[in-house]
């Protein structure tokens, strides 16, 4: 039920709102903006956060539903039911690994889940093509996306809003499709649509199956740190709070049928960060080595099967969107991954 005083706010839609970003995404949001109401949509999938829930506990303008972004009949109920004026879409399937092993979850999740929320959209917020009805003139669909639908870049240059869509893996192939579908609904039937595609985020919440609570864990618990093939291959780390902020400026001030890239020109090789983390570590926590048998965690990496298809650099070009909309990063990565340290240190031994 929606209370009194919250039926007269602005109620926004957030899906996969119990995962990583949308976690954070949520706690921002309720702290930073508390005229709007937020109904999170989430199927709880293995890949959740589970301390949030207690962490939105004291926000009476947070709701919870339990369900899947593919049930039509729900979806169109929660746009009815709360009078959804916005839709910040962040559900998925993520993990690119899990792609390989099992694409049709990604297909479903990650279009068709997307194709239903935008039908959802278009048919509670528009009369037809190009005809808005009153008062939902400022309704937007703010989908959430990746800088992995470029593909793969060589050692120079870096992926614009301008580059051609090349995915890879079933992962970035389920992200271009849904990213396409949503530029296809604001083509097509004037849908207030803008994309955002980012590039690797890390920070606290994350499942410990992406590669920097992996290394963390590990090394916190001395077992070996993978690292696929040579380490070589490049990617473009970004603190999730940074990222939560550039989504809600765009959300706000982005421009209808745009797309912009966040990215924050902080590129290392997957064995740099792993050497990085191993580093801080060393520093805040020296190893026992008569215990450990170890005099520093570096010692832990150990080189793996190398993932098929695995893309070698991905790096973005951000001008647009701090050109326009005035966002820059602001967490240096040091700071950050300190910060990240200490989040899975208080979990793993709390
Ligand atoms: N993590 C990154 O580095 C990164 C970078 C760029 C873009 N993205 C994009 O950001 C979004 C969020 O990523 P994340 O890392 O927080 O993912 P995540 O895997 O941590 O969380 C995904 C959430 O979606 C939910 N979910 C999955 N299937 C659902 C369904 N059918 N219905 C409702 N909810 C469902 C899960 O339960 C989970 O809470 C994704 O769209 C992803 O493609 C992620």
């Amino acid at each position: 039920m929606i209370n009194e005083e919250a039926s007269s706010m602005t109620t926004l839609l957030v899906t996969g709102g119990s995962g990583f970003i949308g976690s954070n995404f949520i706690l921002h949001m309720l702290s930073t903006r508390p005229d709007y109401r937020i109904v999170n949509l989430d199927k709880l999938t293995y890949a959740t956060s589970p301390e949030f829930d207690q962490e939105t506990a004291i926000f009476p303008h947070y709701s919870f539903v339990h369900g899947s972004i593919e049930n039509q009949e729900l979806v169109d109920f929660i746009f009815k039911k709360y009078d959804i004026r916005g839709v910040i879409h962040f559900a998925a399937e993520s993990h690119v690994d899990n792609s390989i092993e099992n694409p049709g979850v990604f297909v479903q999740t990650n279009i068709v889940g997307t194709f239903t929320l935008l039908n959802a959209a278009l048919r509670y917020w528009m009369d037809g093509p190009g005809k808005v009805k009153e008062s939902y003139e400022s309704c937007r669909f703010h989908h959430i996306s990746t800088d992995e639908v470029y593909g793969t870049l060589e050692n120079e240059g870096k992926f614009t809003e301008e580059s051609n869509y090349a995915p890879n893996s079933p992962y970035s192939a389920s992200k271009a499709s849904s990213d396409l579908i949503v530029r296809s609904f604001q083509r097509t039937y004037g849908l207030n649509v803008v994309i955002t595609n980012c590039s690797n985020n890390y920070g606290p919440r994350q499942h410990k199956e992406k590669l920097i609570p992996t290394i963390i864990l590990s090394a916190l618990q001395h077992k070996p740190i993978p690292i696929y093939g040579t380490g070589r291959n490049v990617r473009d780390w970004l603190h999730v709070q940074d990222h939560v902020e550039a989504i809600q400026l765009v959300f706000h001030n982005g421009t209808v049928g745009e797309t912009y890239n966040i990215g924050s020109d902080n590129e290392w090789t997957n064995l740099e960060l792993a050497q990085e983390i191993c580093t801080i570590l060393d520093e805040q926590e020296p190893l026992q080595s008569k215990e450990s048998g170890l005099s520093s965690y570096s010692e832990l990496i150990q080189f793996v099967e190398d993932r098929p298809g695995h893309d070698w650099r991905y790096a973005i070009d951000n001008s647009k969107i701090h050109t326009e909309l005035g966002w820059q990063a602001h967490i240096p990565f040091r700071v950050g991954l300190k910060q990240t340290i200490d989040w899975y240190r208080t979990k793993l031994f709390s």
